[in-house]
């Protein structure tokens, strides 16, 4: 697998998919930076190469195109502060003015575009916006492991359009995680698994089965087991 330390950023832009589909609260306020923290060390590593970054990520489920509570500009003072550049924000994905910050990013700056939901294009994984989408970067990275199982334009489609390509070290360090725990997994094994999105998880834990000892389910999916057992939980 060829990641970002495999390439030299200089003079180079980055656009790279990552996972800001961050929690806000009522003032839009950040209340988990985990993903946007764990983005950092990929996007320091590619300007300290002396290449700069185009960020692009979804947040939430818009249904039906731009809505503020979804604004990706909810997380741009997070950013700012966690990888310690000031961002340029494009407040659309791919309009003109969008492409302008992106031709005109000098190394060391960063530009993040507007939430990648506001065009249904994306989770049909739309060629035609996958193909704008790849004229923001001379390297594509892949560093949104949260997003990878979709086939949405920014993940798998727009990589098919750009001749250089790799995965950012959020990406790398995960897939080299899930090697050890399905492939070189020491005995007595305990898998503990949270979150709340069930379909998303169902095949993971089919495979973990054949692999563990013991698995611990807790989070929000803990209530669709216990339902499916007519567990009742005790609720506090
Ligand atoms: C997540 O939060 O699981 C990822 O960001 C993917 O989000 P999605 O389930 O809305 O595609």
């Amino acid at each position: 697998m060829t990641t970002i330390n495999d390439i030299n950023f200089k003079n180079k832009r980055a656009l790279i998919r990552v996972d800001f589909n961050v929690p806000l609260d009522k003032s839009f306020n950040v209340t988990d930076d985990n993903r946007i923290r764990a983005t950092v060390p990929t996007v320091k590593k590619i300007l300290a190469d002396g290449g700069s970054c185009v960020l692009m990520s979804h947040l939430g489920r818009p249904k039906t195109g731009p809505e503020d509570k979804f604004s990706l500009k909810h997380t741009i003072a997070t950013a700012e502060e966690l990888i310690g550049v000031k961002i340029k924000f494009a407040a659309d994905c791919v309009s003109d003015d969008a492409f302008e910050l992106s031709k005109s990013l000098k190394p060391g700056e960063v530009l993040l575009l507007e939430n990648l939901r506001f065009y249904k294009e994306e989770e049909k994984g739309d060629e035609g916006f996958s193909k704008k989408l790849a004229k923001h970067g001379d390297v594509y990275v892949n560093d949104a492991f949260g997003t990878a199982h979709r086939a949405h334009a920014s993940t798998t489609v727009v990589a098919q359009f750009m001749a250089e390509k790799c995965a950012g070290l959020v990406m790398a360090a995960e897939l080299e995680n899930a090697k050890k725990v399905l492939l070189h997994a020491q005995k007595p094994f305990v898998a503990i698994m949270g979150g709340a999105k069930i379909s998303d998880k169902i095949l993971i834990i089919e495979k973990l089965l054949d692999n563990i000892d013991h698995l611990i389910i807790g989070g929000g999916m803990s209530y669709t087991f216990s339902k499916h057992w007519g567990v009742t939980l005790a609720t506090r």
